[in-house]
């Protein structure tokens, strides 16, 4: 499974990139806010830090407008995806843009047949939001597990992002369900390497270490 980080931080990306297994960026229109500058600019800066498919959201939520915007953001840089709303006009956009070659990540999915009609209409990937589904009582991991179920009879090429994670567990879970990407804050990230156990295992190798170096250096 892929691993992406949802942010638009160059500092988490930056931090991010250095253990070499993150393989793309998502980010969306709350996430480019918070950085303070325009999307464009943002998106530019954050190629420059990750080599790897890199959403960008489209913020118009007309088809023709949609596309105009999705040719701007392709054009920044080849890795750019660009990311399309679930709305019928979405779904128009992602089959225009798809259509000339633009790879398309259609967003805030929340069912299965959603996630159909983003596969065909040619999207390059599904972002089923399985985090907020949780976050209301409906079991995200499900969604996810059907719609790897559904690509896989029909043989659509599009791919399963599972996005709104919110800890390590969703993580797991996803894994397990067949996604074939999941996008998550730097802070669950981070969380995926702990273990206790690790940190106590490491620490007693090394004091024992340590003192037997001292006693045959002792003599
Ligand atoms: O970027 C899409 C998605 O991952 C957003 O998640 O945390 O705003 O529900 P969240």
């Amino acid at each position: 499974m892929k691993i992406f980080l949802d942010t638009a931080n160059l500092d988490e990306l930056t931090l991010a990139a250095s253990f070499g297994v993150v393989d793309g960026v998502t980010t969306n229109p709350s996430l480019i806010a918070r950085e303070g500058r325009s999307n464009e600019d943002q998106i530019r800066a954050i190629t420059e830090i990750i080599d790897g498919d890199i959403s960008a959201e489209v913020v118009s939520t007309e088809a023709e407008e949609m596309i105009r915007e999705g040719r701007i953001l392709a054009a920044i840089h080849p890795n750019v995806v660009v990311k399309c709303p679930l709305i019928p006009e979405g779904i128009k956009a992602t089959k225009a843009l798809s259509s000339e070659g633009i790879r398309v990540n259609v967003t805030l999915c929340f069912s299965a047949t959603q996630a159909l009609l983003a596969a065909k209409a040619g999207a390059y990937i599904i972002s089923p939001f399985m985090g907020r589904l949780d976050d209301i009582s409906i079991d995200g991991t499900e969604l996810i597990r059907e719609i790897v179920a559904i690509y896989e009879n029909y043989d659509f090429q599009t791919q399963v992002l599972a996005a709104s994670i919110r800890g390590p567990l969703q993580v797991k879970d996803v894994a397990l369900a067949g996604s074939h990407i999941a996008t998550m804050p730097a802070k669950v990230f981070h969380q995926l390497f702990k273990h206790p156990l690790t940190d106590i295992g490491l620490e007693q190798f090394l004091a024992d270490y340590r003192k037997t170096l001292a006693e045959v250096s002792a003599g």
